[in-house]
C-alpha cells in the first residue's frame, strides 16, 4: 500500500511555483497577486483562507485578505466583486465558500471575471473544462488529478465511483476523470445522497473519491481489494483531549480501509494541501495570461 503523500507533492510543487515567481522577480516583473473574500467567522473557512494566505506569502506571492462580517449583505459582497474585477493590481480572487444564508452564492460567483476566477466556479470557466479545452480547473478536483499523475496511478478505462456531486469537487472530478488523457479515460459514476445500494457501486470500483463530509463513512467491507482511495472528507469531530478541541477526520475508516487499499490519501495531509498548491498554480496561470 501506498499513502499518496498530498503534503510532499504540494511542497514540491510550491517550490516549483517558487521558482518561477523568483524569475520573474528577477527580471522586475510584477509577481502574482492573489485575493481572497472572506464573509463571517466560519472556523474551517477562516482557517482555509488563512492557510490559502499564508502560502502566498511562503512563495513570494502578494497576497490580500478581504474579511467582511456575517452581515454583509448581497449588494455589499456585488460591490466589493465588482472592485476586485476593476483592480488591475489583482491577478485572481475567490470568494471563500460558504456564503451566510442571505446572499445567494450562485449570483456572487456569476459576477466574479472569468480571467480572474482562479477557483474554476464560474459557468465559463466550468464550461470549457467540461468541454476539454484548457481553462482555470477547480482546486481540489485539480489537486487530485496532479497527485494521480505524480504517482502514475492508473486510470485508463478503470471504473472511479465519485461519493458526492458538489459542484465544488465531485461534479467536476467526475468530468475531469472522464475526459480524454493521463490521468483520465475513466469510467465514472457519480453517486450522492439519491443513490440506491451505494454498496454495489464502491465494492466494483477501482478507484474511490469521496467528498462526503461523513467522518469514517467508507469501511473496508465497502470496497474491494486493491483499490484506490481518494479521501476529500475533513469533518471537524469533537475530541476534549485534542489541543483545539476537535481532531479532523476523513470519510473514510482509514486504518481498516488501508488494509485493503493499493493506494490511499491520509486525512490530514492528503488532498488538503493539493487545493492549496493548486490554486497556487491557477494564480500563477492568471497572471501569465495578464501579462
Ligand atoms: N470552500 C471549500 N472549498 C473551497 C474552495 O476550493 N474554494 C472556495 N472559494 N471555497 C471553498
Amino acid at each position: 500500500m501506498v499513502i499518496l503523500d498530498g503534503k510532499k507533492l504540494s511542497n514540491d510543487i510550491k517550490n516549483e511555483i517558487t521558482e518561477v515567481v523568483s524569475g520573474m522577480k528577477d527580471r522586475g516583473e510584477k509577481v502574482p497577486h492573489l485575493a481572497a473574500v472572506l464573509v463571517g467567522n466560519d472556523g474551517a473557512s477562516l482557517t482555509y483562507v488563512g492557510s490559502k494566505v499564508r502560502a502566498c506569502e511562503r512563495i513570494g506571492f502578494e497576497s490580500t485578505l478581504i474579511h467582511l462580517p456575517e452581515t454583509t449583505t448581497e449588494e455589499e459582497l456585488l460591490k466589493q466583486v465588482r472592485e476586485l474585477n476593476a483592480n488591475d493590481d489583482i491577478d485572481g480572487y475567490i470568494v471563500q465558500l460558504p456564503l451566510p444564508k442571505q446572499i445567494d452564492a450562485q449570483k456572487v460567483l456569476m459576477a466574479v471575471d472569468p480571467d480572474k476566477d482562479v477557483d474554476g466556479f464560474h459557468p465559463t470557466n466550468f464550461g470549457k473544462m467540461s468541454l476539454e479545452m484548457e481553462t482555470f480547473v477547480p482546486a481540489t478536483p485539480a489537486g487530485i488529478m496532479e497527485m494521480l499523475k505524480r504517482y502514475k496511478v492508473d486510470t485508463q478505462g478503470k471504473h472511479v465511483v465519485v461519493i458526492g456531486r458538489s459542484n465544488i469537487v465531485g461534479r467536476p472530478m467526475s468530468i475531469l476523470l472522464s475526459k480524454k488523457g493521463n490521468p483520465g479515460n475513466a469510467t465514472v459514476t457519480l453517486t450522492h445522497s439519491r443513490t440506491q445500494n451505494l454498496e454495489e457501486f464502491t465494492r466494483s470500483a477501482d478507484i474511490i473519491v469521496t467528498a462526503l463530509g461523513v467522518p469514517e463513512f467508507l469501511k473496508a467491507s465497502m470496497i474491494k481489494d486493491g483499490a484506490v482511495i481518494i479521501d476529500v472528507g475533513i469533518t471537524r469531530v469533537v475530541d476534549e483531549e485534542a489541543t483545539r478541541g476537535y481532531v479532523l477526520k476523513g470519510d473514510v475508516d482509514y486504518d481498516a480501509v488501508k488494509e485493503k487499499a493499493s493506494f490511499i490519501t491520509p486525512v490530514p495531509g492528503g488532498v488538503g494541501p493539493m487545493t492549496i498548491a493548486m490554486l497556487l498554480s491557477n494564480t500563477l496561470l492568471a497572471r501569465k495570461r495578464r501579462s
